[in-house]
């Protein structure tokens, strides 16, 4: 299908709850509209007020039924187990999921249908992005419009590089999904190795999960993940709507 896209806007927005509440409520308009919408969804510390404010309206609001809507998450690491508290599947269960499910598991999204990038036993990781992709696909192929109706979106957080000589020469960071800058339009669903950058912005979460290891019965691994599977830049702009959320100053210079 030929891609057409529209203009972008800007909303800027006072601060982390009031994106949050904007953010939910173009995702409850898309559902209300279409109860059988494909939505790709972030993880992080952005979009959480966004999954709060859905709970609250989910609960408020007995005519919101999210049991048609069909879930992809943008990205998983490589390494981690569904059940380890800092892996995105874990992020999804307790944060959006189980909550959903405690209101009215009639009303939550269907188990089957809350995708998120995992690579099973004995698959190489090339295989379970090429299958994920083919999940999203088909999901897709099935939506009478052809394309995903929403995509949301986290940023990853920038800085200024300085050359040896002192002098500014670009960015580093900026990652949308785990797609660093250089992506191409035309990456599809694919493992990645993360950035340096990357793994440092994410370290003092393992470095916290450490000082709180006795409240987890499993084993935990606390080493950052090198690796992760993303949707690709393709993935993404074939979405009818994309919307994508940023907060925090450090944000600022890639916005
Ligand atoms: C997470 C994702 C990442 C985050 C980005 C910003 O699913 O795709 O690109 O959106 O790292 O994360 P926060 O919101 O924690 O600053």
């Amino acid at each position: 299908m030929k891609q057409t896209y529209g203009p972008a806007s800007i909303k800027i927005l006072k601060n982390s709850i009031e994106i949050g509440q904007y953010a939910a409520e173009i995702i409850i308009d898309t559902i209300k509209e279409k109860p059988g919408a494909v939505i790709i969804l972030p993880t992080g510390s952005t979009p959480m007020p966004m999954y709060g404010s859905l709970v609250r309206r989910f609960e408020e609001d007995k005519t919101l039924d999210l049991s048609g809507i069909i879930i992809f998450n943008l990205d998983e690491y490589i390494g981690l187990t569904p059940d380890h508290p800092l892996s995105y599947s874990y992020y999804m269960n307790k944060i959006f999921y189980e909550k959903l499910d405690r209101i009215d598991k009639n009303r939550a999204p269907k188990i089957n249908n809350r995708h998120i990038p995992v690579v099973n036993k004995g698959e190489s990781w090339a295989k379970a992005a090429k299958r994920y992709e083919h999940e999203l696909d088909s999901a897709i192929r099935i939506n009478p419009d052809k394309q995903a109706d929403l995509v949301v979106l986290g940023i990853g957080a920038a800085y200024p590089v300085k050359n040896r000589m002192g002098r500014y020469t670009g960015l580093e960071g900026g990652h949308i999904g785990f797609n660093e800058p250089g992506s191409k339009a035309t990456d599809g669903t694919r493992a990645v190795v993360l950035t340096k950058k990357t793994r440092m912005d994410t370290a003092f979460r393992f470095l916290n999960l450490r000082h709180c290891r006795e409240t987890f019965k499993q084993q935990l691994t606390f080493e950052v993940p090198d690796h992760a599977i993303t949707l690709g830049i393709k993935n993404i702009l074939q979405s009818k709507k994309i919307l994508l959320l940023a907060n925090m100053e450090e944000k600022e210079p890639v916005i």
